[in-house]
C-alpha cells in the first residue's frame, strides 16, 4: 500500500533557492527507506514537505492519497511522526513527561491510556526515570531521544527521522538502529530517514534515494545504490568503511569478490565463505 507520493515536487525558498526539483517518490507500508544525501541537497526540505510545514511550489504530496493541504493536516499529521534534525526545533514544554503528554492530548488521549503510553515510550527510548526532568537541561543525545519518544508514543504509521543518528554516541546509535529495525518489525511502522551516514544506511535501509543539489540522483535498493561508487563519492559521500576495506583488498589482489560488502556482518560472512574455499 502507498503511503506517500511526491509527484514533479520542486521547492524554491522565498529568498529564491531552488533547494527540490522535480522529485518524484513513493514510500509502501513498512518500508525502511533512506534519502541519503550531502550537506544542503534537500533533505529537510523534502522532510517537510510530507506533513505540510512547506507547501511545494510546484508538483504534489500525498499521504495515505490525501493532498498535504490543511484541511489534511490533522489527519495527515496523526499518521506521519516527525522527528527534526534539531531537537530544540521540537521540544518547547518544560518536562520530559509533558514532553510526551501533549502530543497524546491533541490526539484526544487521556487517563491511564496516556499513562501507559509516556511509560512505554520512555521505556522504549530508555529513559525511563526522565518524567519530571526539563528537556532543555538534557544533553544532546537524551533530547534526541526525548524527541523520539513524544513522537513514538503518538504511535504513528510512518516514522520521518531527520540525520537521527547526529550527536549520539556509538553505544546510541547502535541502540537506535535496533530499536528503528524493532518497531518496524514488531508494530509494522514505516521508515524514512534522512542521512549522510553512509555507514548506518546498509543496517537500516531497504531501499535508498541519492539526493543531491536538490535532485534525485539514483535510486533502488541499497546494494543498487552503493553499487554506484563512482556517483557516491563524486558528490562528497563515501562507500561504508568496510566495504571501502575490501575495496582495497580486491584492488591489492588479497580478497575476489563480485559485490563489495556493505555491513560487518556481511564482509564476515564473505571472509568465513573465502577461508572454507581455501581450505577444500
Ligand atoms: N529557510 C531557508 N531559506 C533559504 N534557503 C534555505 C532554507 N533552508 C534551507 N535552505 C537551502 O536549501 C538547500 C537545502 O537545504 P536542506 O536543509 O534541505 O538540506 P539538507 O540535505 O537537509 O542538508 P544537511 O545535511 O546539512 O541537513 C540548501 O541550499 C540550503 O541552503
Ligand atoms: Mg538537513
Amino acid at each position: 500500500m502507498e503511503l506517500i507520493n511526491v509527484a514533479g515536487v520542486s521547492y524554491i525558498y522565498s529568498d529564491g533557492q531552488l533547494a527540490l526539483k522535480n522529485i518524484s517518490l513513493t514510500i509502501s507500508k513498512g518500508e525502511k527507506v533512506a534519502i541519503l544525501g550531502p550537506n544542503g541537497a534537500g533533505k529537510s526540505t523534502l522532510f517537510q514537505l510530507f506533513n505540510g510545514l512547506l507547501q511545494a511550489t510546484s508538483g504534489t504530496v500525498t499521504v495515505k492519497g490525501l493532498p498535504v493541504c490543511k484541511e489534511h493536516f490533522p489527519k495527515i499529521r496523526s499518521s506521519v511522526g516527525m522527528v527534526f534534525q534539531d531537537p530544540d526545533d521540537q521540544l518547547f514544554n518544560s518536562t520530559v513527561r509533558q514532553e510526551i503528554a501533549y502530543g497524546l492530548m491533541n490526539m484526544h488521549i487521556s487517563g491511564q491510556a496516556m499513562e501507559d503510553a509516556i511509560a512505554w515510550a520512555l521505556e522504549i527510548v530508555g529513559l525511563q526515570g526522565y518524567g519530571t526532568k526539563s528537556p532543555h537541561n538534557l544533553s544532546g543525545g537524551e533530547k534526541k531521544r526525548v524527541a523520539l519518544a513524544s513522537v513514538l508514543a503518538m504511535r504513528p504509521e510512518v516514522l520521518v527521522l531527520d540525520e537521527p543518528t547526529a550527536s549520539l554516541d556509538p553505544l546510541s546509535v547502535s541502540k537506535l538502529i535496533e530499536l528503528l529495525k524493532s518497531i518496524n518489525r514488531d508494530f509494522g511502522i514505516t521508515l524514512i530517514l534522512a542521512t549522510h551516514d553512509v555507514d548506518i544506511v546498509p543496517l537500516l535501509a531497504d531501499r535508498v534515494y541519492l539526493l543531491n543539489k536538490g535532485e534525485i540522483v539514483l535510486s533502488g535498493s541499497t546494494a543498487e545504490v552503493f553499487a554506484h561508487k563512482g556517483i557516491i563519492r563524486q558528490i562528497d559521500l563515501r562507500l561504508p568503511r568496510v566495504a571501502h576495506l575490501v575495496e582495497l583488498l580486491v584492488h591489492d589482489r588479497v580478497l575476489k569478490v563480485d559485490d563489495l560488502p556493505l555491513t560487518i556482518g556481511k564482509a564476515k560472512h564473505l571472509l568465513e565463505q573465502e577461508r572454507t574455499q581455501d581450505g577444500n
